[in-house]
């Protein structure tokens, strides 16, 4: 046994884990010790196939040498430097890099450490804007129910998952909701983007109605909603929305958390579905989930609204300790440098077809009810057990890393997302283990 297989730790008492069933997992633990390319070895030496690209991050795969070869360097050169009032090449190299990517007239980046934190930073960009325009009245912000937009207070008020919401008190003031927009009774298993619900963005409409338009600073919303269970938007759905923010004055903010970085084949949502955003948020795969960081696209009229006054003050008293930390822009340029040497944005756009029929075709396994997919994003929805909502998805989903396959469960659906370098083989290797899973849970 190698050392780095001894060394997993036997008491597990201390760490608190996030978003885990502490008690479930310590009784039986699912410890990770290395990782390569789709997989990841376990503590007892397994390879288990990933099928979540770790948290909706590895874009790239795991330990691509680019990334692995920058951090390295990095670390030897320039350790830390000053957030504030000092800087240093890389962070204006990536910004500049990034901007390229994005769609066109967003041209500023504002780093964060995390999508927590870029949502939260993009929802006081939007309030601070429209103050400094002199429309200070604008306070209110739109999300829509089961979106998901990180755990910080901001992003937990607009979001609307009710677990995340429910122990946390008042949170934000001001803040509406958006009916979500999952309709199984109209367009269960739909492939790619759903006929139905383009109308529930006119909803927006009734909630600008009941407050005033002129009280709302900014709607906030998943381009695809990825944590809440893969919830493609309706043909037509998101252009609605974009016409009326324009028409009231209201800031569009996308969180492309999980959507950016070539989810869908294309750098952003916002160009998958040809629809501009004012605002763009995102983390994972920005550094394919290696060092933390995020980053926040802003419409250059936004950034150019706040440089104004006497230019020895700071213009938006906002910022945090690692906001372009040297190890993470490096880990960054070496994240973007991979993605496009090895054309994986193009790769997930032309696999995207192959991983639709795989999905589709487990629509005839046990206890499915619905399955759905964009990009190379996918969920597989299965009816709960009566009285136990949720416990027939963590059950496959255990049964599949001990088969050997990595899924993620949220609620009783399968959400997949592998890194964007899966081949064929892997895809038939996931969806068989699915469908071996499906038949043996309860
Ligand atoms: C759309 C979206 N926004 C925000 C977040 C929060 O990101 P983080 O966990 O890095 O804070 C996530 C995480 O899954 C997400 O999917």
């Amino acid at each position: 046994m190698s050392n780095r297989l001894a060394a997993t730790p036997n008491d597990l008492r201390a760490f608190w884990m996030p978003f885990t069933a502490n008690r479930q997992f310590k009784a039986s633990p699912r410890m990770f010790v290395a990782a390569e390319g789709m997989h990841f070895t376990t503590a007892d030496n397994r390879q288990v196939l990933d099928g979540t690209a770790g948290l909706w991050c590895v874009n790239a795969g795991h330990c691509r040498p680019k990334i692995t070869e920058a951090i390295r360097e990095q670390a030897g050169e320039l350790d830390y430097a000053p957030a504030f009032q000092m800087g240093h090449p890389k962070a204006f190299e990536l910004a500049n890099r990034l901007v390229d990517l994005s769609p066109e007239g967003m041209d500023h980046v504002f780093y964060t450490n995390s999508g927590s934190e870029s949502v939260d930073t993009a929802l006081k960009i939007a309030l601070a804007y429209h103050r400094a325009r002199g429309d200070g009245a604008r306070f209110r912000l739109i999300g829509r129910e089961r979106g998901y937009h990180g755990v910080n207070f901001g992003g937990i008020s607009v979001g609307g998952i009710v677990a995340n919401r429910k122990l946390f008190g008042t949170l934000l003031t001001g803040v509406d909701h958006l009916p979500h927009t999952h309709l199984p009774g109209k367009n269960a298993f739909t492939r790619g983007e759903p006929e139905h619900g383009a109308d529930l963005a006119d909803e927006l409409e009734r909630i600008c109605t009941l407050h005033d338009p002129s009280t709302v600073a900014a709607v906030i919303v998943e381009p695809v909603a990825g944590s809440t269970g893969v919830l493609i938007p309706p043909k037509g759905y998101l252009q609605r929305l974009r016409a009326i923010c324009d028409k009231h004055g209201i800031l569009l903010i996308f969180d492309e958390v999980i959507t950016g970085y070539g989810r869908l084949g294309a750098p952003f949502a916002a160009q998958f579905f040809d629809v501009k955003p004012d605002i763009i948020t995102t983390a994972k795969g920005l550094t394919n989930g290696v060092i933390p960081m995020g980053a926040v696209f802003v419409k250059n009229e936004i950034h150019d609204t706040f440089m104004d006054g006497p230019e020895h003050l700071i213009e938006f008293f906002h910022g945090y300790t690692y906001s372009g930390n040297p190890m993470a822009c490096a880990t960054a340029l070496g994240t973007l440098d991979t993605y496009r040497d090895d054309g994986l944005f193009e790769r997930a756009a032309d696999m995207a077809p192959y991983w639709e029929d795989a999905l589709h075709s487990l629509k005839d396994a046990k206890h499915v009810i619905d399955i759905r997919n964009l990009g190379l994003v996918g969920a597989i929805e299965l009816e709960p057990i009566a009285g136990a909502p949720t416990k027939r998805a963590f059950s496959a989903f255990v049964r599949a890393y001990e088969k050997g396959c990595l899924i993620r469960t949220t609620g009783d659906i399968i959400a997949l997302s592998p890194p964007l370098i899966v081949e064929k083989t892997h895809i038939d290797e996931l969806m068989d283990c699915i469908r071996t899973v499906l038949d043996e849970v309860e």
